[in-house]
């Protein structure tokens, strides 16, 4: 009788999903790589950042105050979100069946979703939304703590950074591509106080994880960052490869 051999690229039911985190401040590159990333190795994208932007969008279309942490924890638990993965590494935001992924990048949105991420209530509780989206073949988890709170035992912690100025200008272009009007001086004033909510903030600050490999993307295209980070995973994770099938629309 010949035993079934279980996929290369799939962990046998005892083993947990493998998941790879990349964090880093805004404007590092970690969105397009791990699209990218996820893309290439047939696993599942948490975009951890649209989780708070979402919560942002929606207390402001429900007139919730940014200091009613009891209310803004019931949206956060109750919000119906669905990520899509579309071709060209790119991602489909739908909230309560309605796509929102052009409203939730707004400058103005990103501002409260940095607000209302550094409230404990509201971290704990989209806690278990992020957990629900391990599952095999693996997740590529993109954020500011997959690596230090999250998913603590993640195969592969990475640390991307670049020069604030660097980052303002990709942000720039970014927006200015999408049609938006915006100034440069004051997107860099933007990302400067982000950064520092992001980073003094008493609950999960960002910061590398201890075990991070720490990249550096000034000087570095997306598809080096990207090269460089699966050849990483290979050497510690020599089954990642793209699976069949890739994962399929995952609600959360
Ligand atoms: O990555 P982003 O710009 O879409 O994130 C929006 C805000 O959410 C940003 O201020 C940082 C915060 N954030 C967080 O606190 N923890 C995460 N895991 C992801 C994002």
């Amino acid at each position: 009788m010949s035993r079934k051999t279980p996929h290369p690229s799939r962990p046998t039911p005892h083993e947990p999903v493998p998941v790879l985190t990349l964090d880093g401040p805004s404007g590092s590159g970690k969105g397009t790589v791990g699209l990218r990333l996820a893309s290439r190795l047939g696993w599942h994208f948490l975009d951890s950042g649209a989780l708070y932007r979402l919560l942002a969008l929606r207390a402001a279309q429900s007139g919730t105050s940014i200091k009613d942490t009891a209310g803004l924890s019931r949206l956060a638990e109750t919000m119906d979100i669905a990520f899509e993965p579309q071709p060209e590494a790119s991602l489909r935001i739908l909230l309560d069946g309605q796509e929102v992924g052009e409203a939730i990048r707004t400058e103005d949105n990103g501002r409260r979703a940095s607000l209302v991420a550094a409230l404990p209530e509201v971290r704990r509780a989209l806690l278990k939304k992020q957990h629900s989206l391990r599952q095999p073949p693996g997740l590529v988890a993109d954020g500011r703590d997959m690596g230090t709170i999250v998913f603590p035992d993640a195969i592969l912690k990475i640390y991307l950074t670049a020069s604030t100025e660097i980052r303002a200008e990709r942000r720039y272009k970014q927006l200015m591509e999408k049609g938006f009007d915006v100034n440069l001086r004051r997107l860099l004033d933007e990302i400067r106080e982000r950064d520092a909510r992001d980073t003094e903030r008493g609950v999960s600050p960002l910061k590398p994880a201890r075990d991070a490999w720490i990249l550096d993307t000034s000087t570095l295209s997306i598809s080096e960052v990207a090269d460089r980070i699966y050849g990483r995973l290979q050497q510690k994770w020599p089954q990642a490869g793209r699976p069949k099938k890739g994962p399929d629309k995952r609600e959360v």
